[in-house]
């Protein structure tokens, strides 16, 4: 088992406190045994799952693990088979689905089931209904897939439903409507979608709804202002839109509101003192604009305050802040539109711990610091990115005494020669401020978890000193010019806390010894060459290595299947790496594998089969001489695959068998020696390029690329690009391209609706230009140029509004060109060597064809920004990540102490 996926375990179980039934004398009834018995045999693995294992025929079942039964009658009334976890085993405990006729469903008067963290994956069966007495219900990560089933409201005595984190993917039933009792209802990353029902009304014991984690869509329903007995509402990470919903100031018991990542917009209420009790209140990454009305800061119960990726302006208003004192302890107003000098009257809120003001434009003001002299208590300040002329002076900062973490990536700064900071400081981060020289002051800040000097302009050797710091835990010393490590080559071993080694984009020439403890190793874009040495595989848990876009050369070594060196992401594209990819090489763990721009050649390698986590396979601009992987579609989690440039070749269909991939979203084999014909079912199974539904399971972990970007590049409209994990779900592509594909185009393409790029050019494809093309609504960009399709362009395609880019050139098309402004706005070459072809654009008149407006230039230039925007909005994506954590927030949430201790039990 992976450790990051342990850690998130860790994290999320971290405030649970685990509350075991003490089991109760008495005599059980025989049906009520059998019962239990039965549903024990159910399942595959119970071994596992320590409660039912130690399930004995000849004791009261009402003395057993995890049961409970009512003193009079004997009816077991309290199941709790949560999984109890083991970190050092976290293996799945009851393994197989839970059957429409479980005899579970026989315990007819069960007040309480918990089966939490079991992998029942299958349905939850309707028959849920039927455990009518039951008041809590838990099922927190069980794997259930299809619909939540509506027989659930028959259930109408529940306070407590937790189905989280379970992968639902249907809308929320009107049934629950019927929850009359409810109190606490938690449907975290459920994949519903679709609008919140308006019965939630009906739920007038509501105390606490969580929805966060889901695809809910539009406003809120205005039942939801019935809920006043609400304290605690987060539907934080959905996208739901609309103006900020004012029923929320009816609700004046709410303490907590979390509304962030969310598609909100519009101001927000001018007076919003209704929230008496408000404590907690976070709108972070919505669309809201306006002032942050002053009445907000009034709310006196207040400590927490989220404002921060927004619009919104002038924040003049928190000059209005009482003068009572304020309980305010968490204040982020970073990201948004603020103009202007920092109001100097945030030094009222003298109770602030962690403040965040980064990306504040001061119109290149002068901004004085001196003013985060007075809150004496800050822990947290981040002060990244501000637009402002004044260097700062870290010495300030020296005065903080509580400070432990510090962000000032982005700005100008002075380092003073004799500058020490606090000792509590764990976390600096100081990218891109223009640094020369490694700051010697870090010498002595022997607390030192996490430190981010990324591009600066600092050279020579990384110091000796700085892996003696003895709690470092992550370094990124990337996009400078170091050329060395000071020191003996095993210097960094000396440092053995260390998990994250970002060294990628200097001019380091010789791969440093690595410490056991790392977990993340980048380094790519720098001067290494020769043999990738095996002592790379020495950190027992390294999950995370790039070399990419370096000199290496020889072979790939064979030492990443070992089972401790668990990677899970694997790039070394754009090197000169040679021979086979080997068996050896391929961990069982790998999500992601790039060894693109090689000289690889031979076979790809069988044992990759056994990766059933990966997502991502490239190894384009290679010499790999292989048939078609068919194999690769037992892989259920994969979405893209890239074979481009290589020798493949032979079909890419069997007669009868047609190929699935259900999860794919990039598939380019373009140039290798493919040849044959496609049935035209051929796209029938690739679902999730005809359908915007995600069909991926949601897994409970921490991705284990959390840290870093998948990349891919993708030929599009004659631009090579990078493309980020976000663009997986943005990027819909097929290339097919320079092959020696014949026959018809199958029929199946038009199912492919979420395609965005298409791409079946320099084949040998005959027959006509099927016009269920026209059903692909999304593309952007269509090649069919050089092959030998005959027939008209059919009509149907001048409806695709957004194909910016298409090329129908060197075929044997015919007849008039369709109309529509996409269409006329090609560049003429765009239907060149069509013998038959007529109309606008081309000079040839069809006999009818009339005006010819020539915009190419125009179009042109339209179609390059288009293109830099796509680039723009992948890279400025930064993963979503299932914990909600990342680094900064797993520092900002957690004691890193803490952490290491935790890290240190496993190794
Ligand atoms: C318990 O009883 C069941 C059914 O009678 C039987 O199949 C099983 O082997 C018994 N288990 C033990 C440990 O005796
Ligand atoms: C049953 O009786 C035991 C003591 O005899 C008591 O501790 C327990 O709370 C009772 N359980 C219920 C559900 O009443
Ligand atoms: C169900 O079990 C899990 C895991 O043991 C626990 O965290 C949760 O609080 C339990 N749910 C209820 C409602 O007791
Ligand atoms: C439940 O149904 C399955 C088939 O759907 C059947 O094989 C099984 O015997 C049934 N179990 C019981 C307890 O009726
Ligand atoms: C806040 O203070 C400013 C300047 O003192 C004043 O112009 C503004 O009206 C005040 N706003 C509120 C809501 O009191
Ligand atoms: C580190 O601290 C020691 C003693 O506290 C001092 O002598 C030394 O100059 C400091 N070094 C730096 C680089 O500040
Ligand atoms: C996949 O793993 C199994 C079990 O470890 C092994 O027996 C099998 O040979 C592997 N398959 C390939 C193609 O390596
Ligand atoms: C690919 O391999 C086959 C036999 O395995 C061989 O005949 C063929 O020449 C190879 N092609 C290239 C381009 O190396």
């Amino acid at each position: 088992m992976k450790i990051v996926w342990r850690l998130c375990l860790i994290f999320s179980l971290f405030n649970s406190v685990f509350v075991f039934a003490s089991p109760v004398r008495h005599l059980c009834r025989p049906d009520q045994r059998d019962a239990l018995r039965e549903f024990k045999s159910e399942f595959i693995e119970v071994q596992f799952n320590t409660k039912i294992a130690t399930w004995r025929n000849n004791s009261d079942c009402c003395s057993w693990d995890g049961i409970s039964c009512d003193n009079n009658t004997g009816m077991v009334i309290d199941l709790d088979l949560s999984f109890n976890f083991d970190f050092m085993d976290s293996s799945v405990s009851l393994s197989g689905p839970l059957r429409y006729n479980s005899s579970l469903f026989r315990l007819q008067h069960l007040q309480s089931l918990n089966l939490s963290w079991n992998n029942l994956d299958g349905v939850l069966p309707d028959s849920i209904g039927n455990l009518k007495y039951l008041r809590v219900l838990s099922l927190f990560g069980c794997f259930f897939v299809g619909k939540i089933p509506s027989s659930l409201g028959n259930l109408s005595y529940l306070t407590d439903l937790d189905l989280s984190f379970n992968n639902f993917n249907s809308e929320l039933p009107d049934s629950i409507g019927n929850f009359k009792y409810m109190k606490v209802l938690s449907l975290r990353g459920c994949n519903l979608f679709g609008k919140i029902p308006s019965s939630i009304g009906n739920l007038s014991y509501l105390t606490e709804l969580d929805l966060y984690y889901n695809g809910f869509t539009g406003e809120l329903p205005d039942s939801m202002g019935n809920l006043n007995r609400l304290t605690t509402l987060t539907l934080n990470n959905n996208k739901l839109s609309g103006n900020f919903p004012f029923l929320l100031l009816n609700l004046s018991s709410l303490t907590r509101i979390d509304l962030s990542s969310n598609q909100f917009q519009g101001m927000l209420p001018s007076n919003m003192s209704s929230l008496s009790n408000l404590e907690d209140f976070d709108i972070s990454g919505n669309s809201f604009r306006g002032p942050i009305p002053s009445s907000l800061f009034m709310i006196p119960s207040l400590i927490k305050l989220v404002l921060e990726r927004n619009h919104f302006s002038s924040p003049l208003e928190i000059g209005n802040i009482t003068s009572s004192p304020s309980k305010l302890e968490e204040l982020f107003l970073g990201e948004n539109n603020f103009n202007g000098p920092i109001p100097g009257s945030i030094l009222k809120l003298v109770g602030l711990r962690n403040l965040g003001l980064s990306f504040w434009n001061t119109g290149k003001g002068v901004v004085d610091f001196n003013i985060f002299l007075h809150l004496k208590s800050l822990v947290a300040l981040d002060l990244s990115y501000l637009n402002t002329s004044s260097m700062v002076d870290l010495s300030i900062f020296s005065h903080l005494m509580s400070l432990e973490r510090l962000y000032l990536s982005g700005n100008n700064l002075e380092i003073r020669s004799s500058l020490h900071l606090p000792s509590p400081i764990r976390l600096l981060t100081l990218s891109s401020c223009n640094i020369s020289e490694f700051p010697k002051f870090i010498q002595n800040q022997t607390g030192l978890v996490y430190l981010d000097i990324s591009t600066n302009r600092i050279g020579g050797q990384v110091p000796e000193w700085l892996w003696r710091l003895p709690r470092l835990w992550y370094v990124n010393v990337s996009g400078n010019s170091f050329s060395g490590f000071e020191g003996s080559a095993d210097a960094i071993q000396k440092s053995e806390d260390l998990f994250v080694l970002d060294i990628s984009s200097n001019k380091f020439r010789d791969l440093p010894l690595l410490p056991k403890s790392l977990l993340y190793f980048l380094g790519s874009e720098n001067g290494f060459s020769g043999e990738i040495p095996m002592a790379i595989c020495e950190p027992v848990y390294l999950d995370t290595l790039v070399l990419s876009n370096n000199n290496f050369s020889g072979s790939i070594p064979r030492c990443f299947e070992n089972v401790d060196a668990s990677i899970s992401v694997l790039h070394l594209h754009n090197n000169s790496l040679s021979g086979i990819l080997p068996e050896e090489s391929i961990s069982v763990y790998l999500t992601s594998l790039n060894v693109g721009g090689n000289k690889l050649s031979g076979e790809l390698p069988k044992s990759l089969i056994n990766c059933t986590r990966l997502e991502f396979l490239n190894v384009e601009d290679n010499n790999f001489n292989d048939t078609f992987p068919f194999w690769l579609r037992f892989l259920p989690e994969l979405q893209i695959l890239v074979l481009r440039s290589n020798e493949f070749h032979g079909p890419i269909s069997y007669p009868g068998d047609s190929l699935s991939f259900p999860n794919l979203r990039i598939f380019d084999i373009s140039d290798n020696r493919f040849t044959g014909t496609l049935p035209s079912d051929y796209f029938a199974g690739w679902s999730a390029l005809s359908s915007s539904v995600n069909n991926l399971p949601i897994r409970l972990e921490v991705p284990s690329t959390f840290y870093y970007h998948r990349s891919v590049a993708l030929t599009n409209k004659g631009l090579k690009m990078e493309l980020v994990w976000s663009g997986f779900k943005i990027y819909k592509t097929i290339d097919i391209s320079g092959n020696r594909l014949q026959g018809d185009i199958p029929e199946s393409i038009g199912l492919l609706k979420e395609l965005i790029v298409l791409n079946m050019s320099n084949n040998v494809f005959t027959g006509h230009i099927l016009p269920s093309l026209a059903n692909l609504s999304n593309l952007q960009s269509l090649d069919l140029s050089q092959n030998r399709l005959s027939g008209r362009i059919p009509p149907e395609l001048g409806k695709l509004t957004f194909l910016a880019w298409m090329n129908f050139s060197y075929n044997m098309l015919e007849g008039p060109i369709p109309q529509g402004t996409q269409i006329q706005s090609q560049n003429i070459s765009s239907f060149a060597e069509n013998p038959g072809l007529c109309g606008d654009p081309l000079q040839e008149t069809c006999g009818k064809e009339e005006e010819a407006t020539e915009q190419e230039e125009d179009e042109k230039k339209e179609e390059e920004d288009e293109a830099l925007s796509w680039i723009a909005a992948a890279i400025g994506y930064v993963p979503g990540v299932f914990c909600g954590l990342t680094f900064g927030h797993i520092l900002a949430s957690y004691k890193p102490d803490w952490f290491l201790r935790i890290f240190r039990s496993f190794s």
